[in-house]
């Protein structure tokens, strides 16, 4: 198995409803090819984690790097040879933390998100945010975190998109 962590950025505003809706598509489509992940959304930028069979998550990520709704999409990490899942609960689920009070939750520091767009570049910064905000989702939806191949990651439903 390989994972990819990315990030991106919005050409342009787009609401909640709309990145929802890419959320649902992604996670339908990645579940069929036995794709798992996590993205966060945080002022138009995107953080993703992509894990599964590596030629599964190359041609959906050449897929994802030519969608016109984004740009400036930078592979921050890719590592194959691995053997567990980090993000096995959902094919794709989402989390908005441009909520401050969200941020303040998941991550834990007093200042929220001053440098997330300069730090999201960072590739441990965007692994160590894509893990924590996987496991807050998880817990607040009561879902179990360490599910890890015995079933194909879920489609997540509205409320397991967190905002706030
Ligand atoms: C931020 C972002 C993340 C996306 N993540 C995925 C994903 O994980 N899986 C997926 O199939 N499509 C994802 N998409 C959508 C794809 O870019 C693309 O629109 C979709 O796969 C349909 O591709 P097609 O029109 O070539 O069939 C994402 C789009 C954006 C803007």
């Amino acid at each position: 198995m390989i994972i990819y962590a990315f990030r991106s950025e919005l050409k342009s505003i787009m609401s909640y409803t709309d990145m929802q809706n890419i959320c649902l598509s992604s996670a339908r489509n990645n579940r069929k090819w036995n794709v798992t992940g996590y993205m966060v959304e945080c002022g138009g930028v995107f953080l993703q984690a992509l894990e599964g069979p590596e030629d599964a998550v190359t041609s959906i990520f050449r897929r994802v790097v030519n969608d016109p709704r984004h740009h400036h999409v930078d592979l921050l990490l890719s590592n194959d040879g691995v053997a567990r899942r980090q993000f096995g609960a959902w094919a794709m689920n989402l989390m908005f933390l441009d909520d401050p009070l969200l941020w303040r939750r998941v991550v834990g520091s007093l200042s929220p998100y001053d440098d997330f767009l300069h730090r999201s570049q960072d590739p441990i910064f965007s692994l160590g945010l894509l893990s924590l905000a996987y496991q807050f989702a998880c817990s607040a939806t009561s879902v179990d975190a360490a599910a890890t191949g015995l079933e194909r990651g879920r489609v997540p439903r509205l409320q397991h998109m967190l905002r706030s």
